[in-house]
């Protein structure tokens, strides 16, 4: 099978169904022909890097939290001074956002409720002054455990216009990796392969790091996805006796990014090798009682999770998609038991929901069909002799079952978005090391990402995402918008259904829906791939037979990714977290100073409110 053979194979696909327009402006004279598309909602904006945030005319956008924001009081310095400070303060390299609406009357206005914020990384020569090959101090160290994790903070739209974080609300709070302790709740609870020292018992784990997107709970929970777990322990993985595989395929290494393991030994795996075994989990957490402890639900897998996004099935079983950020790793689906009740599934009792059920794994085929292969202790070729000998070992192996049971290798699976119509968009940000066409990566070499589109097979009462069957199909490519449409056809490459170069998306990596059904996608790698700016784009899917029609709608400051996208119910703010601004410099030199333009500070990464200058709906 020749690659473009199966570009175009897909490419008949799409002529039938989701890329009509993209496909009809490929073959005429004019690509971004703009008479077949529908009249523009805003004015594109240039995706030309900046150092600022740039938004189309007639949008505003201003911070609500940025690294450091006090949730106990006002005034101080801007910046956290050490641990102990950053505890009350907003964490850095802000991500996924859910918001929860206090308003009973939310779709026709918001204006308060708990925006809960992820906080992914940390960055040594950005958030410290004079940082030198030695490296940071041990309180430094210390503060950057405090900073990722999470925030739920308490906010209000102001009489002012704008979104503001309530200052000493009790239902600000802090999570991070310097705690609170997380339950574990499943089949790895009590697993020799969590315990440590500290917990013998393996079912208390000290803190969360690497959030990265997540997802909520139809019983008004967050889920918190562990990503990028690896940057944080020291381990030679060979070292690791049946942990080996996984540990080596995270890219666990003597040399992380971060020494955390020179301000506290339990990131060194050569003092306690099953630390690493206790994150790379999805974490529930209830925003509005900081008395219930969050709970690491081992049954969804551990992997590189990048999100967990949760819907009912017809049948009441809870549904969670969540995708394994890494080149040529898996998407995942868990589906529960039981079926979700609301009069009985509430507050502590809704989260036994998630500690049973069936995790599954993507297999993909050329003729576009998709099967949930569940991956289940002793079935197939998950056998002891393998080394799953239980269902713990499955789970904390999900990656090396996975794979044993033919799951489809993917170009670096970020969010999933399930829309109401059952249509399950699958965000795949780029992958530079394919070398061949595959089923879900129908491009021989993929530097620009693509959406993929499942549709699950019909159940009675439609779709039904707990269904095994499914079929996959592409909705939209990345694609380097500095290419004329001449080079772009001679590359083979079709199917980019802009209206605009600007419009072309680059290594999409988030999703979000507004109250309309718009699919909104936030990108990273934009600027590192094509050197144009990272950026939001808008996507009306209510065209011919569901036609997808990209339009950007803000270009972010260099070095900065835009995570988390997130609508109130009113369709009149759009959060979004401006993360990583300014990555790869330093305080000394930094590429950009955004948000706040001060000298005296660098950037800080922020969780921005972007609203009309009008008030009205974002998007029109
Ligand atoms: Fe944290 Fe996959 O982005
Ligand atoms: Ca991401
Ligand atoms: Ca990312």
């Amino acid at each position: 099978m020749s690659a473009p053979t199966f570009e175009v194979l897909v490419a008949r696909r799409f002529s039938r169904r989701t890329l009509i327009g993209g496909l009809a402006s490929f073959l005429g004279a004019s690509r971004f022909a703009q008479a077949s598309s529908p009249p523009l909602p805003f004015a594109e904006v240039s995706r030309a890097l900046t150092k600022r945030l740039i938004l189309p005319d007639g949008y505003d956008a201003h911070v609500v939290a940025a690294w450091g924001t006090p949730l106990v009081a006002t005034g101080g310095a801007p910046l956290p001074a050490d641990a102990a400070d950053q505890a009350l303060r907003v964490g850095y390299n802000c991500d996924f956002l859910a918001f929860f609406t206090d308003d009973p009357h939310a779709s026709e206005r918001t204006v308060a409720g708990l925006l809960c914020v992820n906080h992914e990384a940390v960055d040594d020569r950005l958030m410290f002054p004079g940082v030198t090959d030695a490296g940071l101090s041990r309180e430094q160290r210390r503060l950057q455990m405090a900073a990722v994790g999470h925030s739920v903070l308490d906010v209000a739209f102001s009489t002012q216009g704008t979104w503001q974080v309530r200052p000493s609300s009790p239902r600000n709070r802090r999570l991070s990796a310097l705690g609170p302790a997380c339950l574990v709740s499943g089949p790895a609870a009590g697993h020799p392969r969590l315990a440590t020292r500290a917990d013998r018992r393996a079912r208390k784990i000290t803190g969360t790091l690497a959030n990265c997107a997540g997802g909520t709970t139809p019983w008004g929970t967050v889920l918190t996805a562990e990503e990028n777990i690896e940057k944080y322990f020291r381990g030679d993985p060979a070292t690791l006796g049946r942990d080996a595989e996984t540990a080596a395929s995270f890219g666990l290494s003597m040399t992380p990014v971060f020494e955390w393991w020179k301000a506290d030994p339990r990131f060194d795996l050569t003092n306690e090798p099953a630390e690493f075994n206790r994150f790379g989990w999805i974490v529930e957490i209830d925003p509005r009682d900081p008395r219930v402890p969050p709970v690491k639900h081992s049954a969804l897998g551990r992997f590189k999770h990048e999100c967990a996004t949760t819907v009912v099935a017809p049948s009441g079983q809870v549904v969670v998609f969540s995708a394994d950020d890494q080149k040529f790793q898996h998407l995942y689906r868990w589906v529960s038991r039981e079926a979700y009740d609301p009069a009985r599934h509430r507050g502590v009792a809704a989260r036994t929901l998630l500690t049973d059920g069936v995790l599954s794994v993507a297999h993909l085929t050329e003729s576009g069909a998709l099967q949930w292969r569940a991956l289940v202790a002793g079935q197939g070729p998950l056998t002891a002799t393998a080394g799953f000998r239980d269902q713990g070992d499955v789970v904390i192996d999900a990656r090396r079952a996975a794979a044993l049971v033919g799951a489809t290798p993917l170009d670096r699976p970020e969010d999933v978005v399930v829309h109401p119509d059952g249509r399950i968009f699958v965000m795949l940000t780029s992958n530079d090391e394919r070398k061949e066409a595959a089923p879900g990566s129908p491009r021989a070499t993929n530097p620009y990402g693509h959406v993929l589109v499942i549709t699950s097979a019909m159940g009675p009462r439609g779709p039904d995402p707990a269904a095994d069957a499914a079929t996959w199909d592409v909705l939209l490519y990345g694609d380097d918008p500095r290419l004329d449409d001449a080079a772009r056809s001679a590359a083979g490459r079709r199917g980019v259904p802009a209206a605009s170069a600007d419009g072309v998306v680059v290594c999409p990596d988030n999703g979000t829906l507004d109250p309309s059904g718009r699919l909104w996608i936030t990108s990273d790698g934009a600027e590192y791939r094509t050197g144009v700016a990272d950026g939001i784009w808008m996507l009306d899917l209510s065209g011919p037979e569901g036609a997808a029609v990209t339009r950007r709608f803000a270009s972010v400051p260099t070095g900065a990714e835009a995570t988390g996208p997130c609508f109130t119910p009113d369709g009149r703010t759009l959060f979004v977290s401006i993360q990583h601004p300014g990555a790869g410099s330093t305080w000394e030199n930094p590429s950009t100073r955004f948000p706040d333009e001060d000298p005296a500070l660098p950037p800080r990464p922020a969780v921005v409110a972007i609203r009309r200058s009008d008030g009205g709906v974002i998007g029109g």
